[in-house]
């Protein structure tokens, strides 16, 4: 093992930078020579790079975003744009690429591994925690806090207002954010998109809690379960209840990484350039049991990770 690449692709996670400064320096002290690739994807088609070293990673640690940038770049969900990448991983002499994103990212190191030699690890980045094989991914748990402070925050405007708020996190298409988020902030209701729920039994719900003396009240809703906006107005009209929607929206992928983001995405770093200096290839690292292993990409790409009902029970049994 000679020279590495490393790329940031996908949304961006505080902590990526903290991934991007364990790799350097682990594979540094390894004598590797490291490439960093410019916006993702992108950066492999276009050849786009920048050396990094001990010292050019200087400073990043505590920094939310990229400094390699990032992007969903559409040109690598064709053929030609993949093979591309290929021939930039193999011009540029380019032993072992470590990958750090979730889940698409993921699905797109599998495809570009069908047409190079070189060896890709994955490290999952991401504030969604939804990549199978890891417990936690980079950037959950700073995502998790921020929208956890802000909603304290909301709490005072609900309390004094006696008024119910429907708040909005993230998740696309997953509700791990919304349901830590939702149990730590002590929810009344957390809607996600893994679990369908009918309108009447919230109304029920909220009416409940009205008449058990819950002057105020927090849903946390993730984006992916629909119009928040639409059923925000639903619930004020079908109950005796103030209603307000607060989107939290971007703000909670951005932002200083926490400890943990920052220690998760150092342990990361270490295990991924194990591999690479192993030979081990086509995987990704992970939080497993609380220990740091690793999984095959193809797996972790066919594998849905599951949510853990008991928490969605325990915060259902805390909101009485
Ligand atoms: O990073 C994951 C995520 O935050 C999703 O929860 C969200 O829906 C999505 O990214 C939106 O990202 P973008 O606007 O970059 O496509």
């Amino acid at each position: 093992m000679k020279r590495i690449a490393v790329v940031t692709t996908g949304g961006d996670a505080p902590g990526m930078n903290a991934a991007i400064r364990g790799v350097a320096r682990i594979a540094s002290s390894k004598k590797f020579q490291v490439l960093g690739f410019r916006r993702g994807w992108e950066g492999l088609i276009t050849n786009t790079f920048t050396r990094l070293t001990p010292r050019s990673v200087g400073g990043i640690l505590h920094l939310g975003g990229t400094i390699l940038h990032t992007s969903r770049c559409s040109e690598f969900e064709k053929k030609e744009g993949i093979k591309k990448a290929a021939e930039t991983l193999s011009s540029n002499h380019i032993d072992g690429l470590v990958v750090i994103g979730g889940n698409g990212s993921f699905k797109g190191a599998l495809e570009l591994s069908a047409f190079t030699d070189t060896m890709i690890v994955g490290i999952p980045a991401s504030i969604d925690n939804d990549v199978f094989g890891t417990e936690e991914t980079i950037g959950f748990d700073t995502a998790a806090n921020t929208a956890v402070a802000e909603i304290d925050k909301i709490r005072d405007t609900a309390v004094s207002h006696e008024r119910v708020f429907m708040i909005e996190v993230m998740g696309r298409e997953r509700g791990f954010l919304a349901l830590e988020i939702g149990l730590t902030v002590g929810a009344e209701i957390i809607l996600i998109p893994e679990v369908k729920y009918r309108n009447e039994n919230l109304y029920e719900t909220i009416r409940e809690n009205m008449a058990k003396g819950k002057k105020s009240g927090l849903i946390v809703a993730a984006e992916g379960i629909g119009d928040t906006r639409l059923l925000a107005e639903e619930i004020q009209q079908n109950t005796e209840a103030e209603v307000r929607l607060s989107i939290i929206g971007y703000a909670q992928r951005g932002g200083d990484p926490t400890a943990r983001s920052r220690l998760l995405a150092s342990l990361f770093a270490h295990k991924a350039i194990q591999l690479l200096s192993h030979k081990e290839g086509g995987r990704i690292v992970g939080l497993q049991d609380g220990r740091i292993g690793s999984v095959k990409l193809q797996k972790s790409c066919d594998t849905k990770k599951m949510l853990d009902a008991n928490l969605l029970r325990l915060a259902n049994l805390l909101a009485t």
